[in-house]
């Protein structure tokens, strides 16, 4: 197949790429990625300011796009305290008006599929009320998409905006796959240790025992990312006869801890990880959870950039 991968100097691109090498890629971003696959074909451009006839010559022949372009909408530093949510309205909605020019040319282009990279976030405020709070212990990818924060806000919008094009009401019907990733980092263990520095002024960054075991459900491995990606592209949805093909999965490993459901990812994807937080992190589960600290009260992960 032809694959598109947009976003594809970023960093979930570049763990997603070792997933797709059995496919011809032709990769797009504003930078240059610091790696190119043998093969690869890379196209500098912007998805917003590009011309209509760019677009469509960089969609042209395209089997399946793998939507990964990103403007993020504060500082790099995703634990940013800095107030407030309020202006990143707009940043977050030139992601949604990428998103729907991105659905748009694959569609006009002939794609079969769209792989769009989601976030956990889309559904975050059942995390920040629920989870922690010991009274919810899943989120499923079934939920209401509800977001306290306009980051996930935008990340829900442009899934919900991904069900016409599933739909068929533009002539034909796009499979459309939208993947909520989890966190593609190892995890950073000096963090949560006893006596760790706290964080410099200014950044609120979740720290303790409560906190080191959300990571532990939220980690997604190298391995299970490239594997993710790989079922997304690849596996016929397996999807009841006539059903519309629009799949929400979560994108985490196969962690002991975790508390977002992997069930669509598995049952339609056909994705199966193989790592587990709780052995990769062992030495520190067995070191830093001897200790029993009381349930969180809220927010543990970041509060989205
Ligand atoms: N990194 C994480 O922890 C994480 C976790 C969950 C979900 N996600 C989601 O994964 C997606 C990718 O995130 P990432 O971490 O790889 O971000 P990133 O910033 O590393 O990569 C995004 C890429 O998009 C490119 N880009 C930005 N604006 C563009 C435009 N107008 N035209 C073309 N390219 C453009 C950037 O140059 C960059 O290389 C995002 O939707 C993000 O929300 C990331």
């Amino acid at each position: 197949m032809k694959v598109l991968v947009t976003g594809a100097a970023g960093h979930v691109a570049t763990l997603a790429m070792p997933g797709l090498q059995d496919h011809e890629l032709r990769l797009t971003d504003m930078r240059e990625p610091a790696h190119l696959p043998a093969g690869a074909a890379f196209h500098s451009i912007s998805l917003l300011d590009a011309s209509d006839d760019y677009m469509q010559r960089l969609f042209e022949g395209i089997d399946t796009v793998v939507h990964s372009a990103y403007i993020p909408s504060a500082e790099r530093d995703v634990y940013s305290a800095l107030p407030p949510q309020v202006d990143r309205f707009h940043a977050e909605f030139e992601n949604i008006r990428m998103a729907q020019r991105v659905y748009r040319c694959a569609l006009q282009a002939g794609v079969h599929r769209v792989v769009v990279v989601s976030s956990n976030h889309a559904a975050d405020w059942y995390e920040h009320t629920q989870v922690h709070q010991r009274r919810r212990e899943t989120v499923y990818p079934t939920d209401l998409p509800l977001s306290d924060n306009f980051y996930g806000w935008s990340k829900a919008s442009y899934e919900l905006l991904a069900y016409p094009y599933a739909c068929g009401t533009f002539g034909r019907r796009m499979e459309m796959v939208m993947l909520r990733i989890g966190s593609p980092y190892p995890i950073d263990m000096s963090r949560f240790e006893p006596g760790a520095k706290p964080a410099p002024s200014g950044l609120s960054r979740p720290a303790g025992v409560a906190a080191f075991k959300r990571s532990l459900g939220a980690w997604l491995s190298d391995a299970d990312c490239a594997a993710l990606f790989r079922c997304a592209v690849d596996a016929p949805l397996a999807l009841p006869h006539e059903a519309v093909p629009w799949v929400i999965a979560y994108g985490i490993s196969d962690n002991t801890r975790a508390f977002w459901s992997l069930e669509s990812a598995r049952e339609v994807l056909g994705y199966s990880p193989r790592d587990d937080s709780e052995i990769v992190y062992a030495d520190a589960v067995r070191r830093l959870l001897a200790v029993r600290e009381p349930a969180s009260s809220g927010r543990l992960g970041p509060p989205g950039p």
